[in-house]
């Protein structure tokens, strides 16, 4: 199936690595010029020589700060002078604090929520009006199965998600009218550097809740975003698609 996304321009936050790291791979093997965003420049630049030299593809990257206003309006505007416009943002950023709840501090909540929230919906509203403008867009938002599945040692994930969810769904009642079709990603559990974090700070994973019996690898996230950030979901709007080898089914 032709996805029908060759020459379109991708923006990937959290490019660097992980999902939104095999998301932007994906983009440019479908055809598409990729922008990369990410905070470390050194492993940015080298994500992106690494996906030139594997598909041959346009890969401009550009270092931000994602939770910083001024850096997300510098970053979309280095894009568009770069390319001329945006068609797809893909938002696979997000490192909420994990751990327990009497421990997780007030700086813990504001920088999780800084982040996996308010750093997509930042990054959503400086792009969004250039969507609008040219009336096709896709914004693909990599929320998580903790939005609805509330666990004690994961609560800033938990509630940022939750929160993105509402937010896919109310942009894309936004968007939809105007060509900007909006729709999430919910992955389970997937091995990036994210699960290991995770786990370090006591989140507890049981291979006998998930139906298929092993985690996501990054790839398989990668599959359904680039879909979704496609001509071919043309009538997708304002759904969340999980992700996650039948996990919620078996609790
Ligand atoms: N892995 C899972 O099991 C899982 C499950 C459900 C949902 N998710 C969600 O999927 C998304 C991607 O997760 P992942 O596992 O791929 O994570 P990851 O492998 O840790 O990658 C995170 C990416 O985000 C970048 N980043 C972090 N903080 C940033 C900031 N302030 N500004 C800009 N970029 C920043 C990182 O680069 P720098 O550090 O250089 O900035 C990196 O490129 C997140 O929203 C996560 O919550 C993951």
């Amino acid at each position: 199936m032709d996805l029908g996304i060759t020459n379109k321009v991708a923006l990937v936050t959290g490019g660097s690595m992980g999902i939104g790291g095999a998301t932007a791979s994906l983009l440019a093997q479908e055809g598409a010029r990729v922008a990369i965003t990410a905070r470390r420049a050194s492993e940015l630049e080298k994500a992106a020589e690494r996906l030139r030299s594997e598909t041959g593809a346009e890969v401009l990257p550009v270092p931000a700060d994602c939770t910083k206003e001024a850096e997300v309006k510098a970053l979309v505007t280095r894009v568009v002078e770069h390319y001329g416009h945006i068609d797809i943002l893909v938002n696979s950023i997000g490192a909420a604090k994990a751990g327990s709840f009497l421990k997780l501090s007030e700086e813990d909540w504001q920088q999780s929520l800084a982040l996996k929230l308010m750093g997509q919906i930042r990054v959503a509203r400086e792009v969004y009006p250039h969507m609008e403008k040219q009336r096709w867009g896709r914004i693909v938002n990599v929320i998580g199965t903790h939005a609805v599945l509330a666990e004690a040692h994961a609560m800033p994930a938990g509630v940022a998600n939750a929160g993105l969810l509402n937010f896919t769904k109310a942009l894309a009642e936004l968007g939809g009218p105007n060509g900007v079709l909006v729709n999430g990603v919910s992955p389970g559990t997937v091995r990036t550097a994210r699960l290991e974090y995770l786990m370090s700070q006591g989140v507890e994973y049981d291979l006998d809740r998930i139906t298929l019996r092993r985690f996501a690898e990054a790839h398989e996230i990668a599959n359904a975003i680039v879909f979704l950030a496609s001509e071919r979901a043309s009538y997708i709007c304002g759904s969340v698609l999980t992700v996650d080898g039948g996990q919620l089914k078996t609790i």
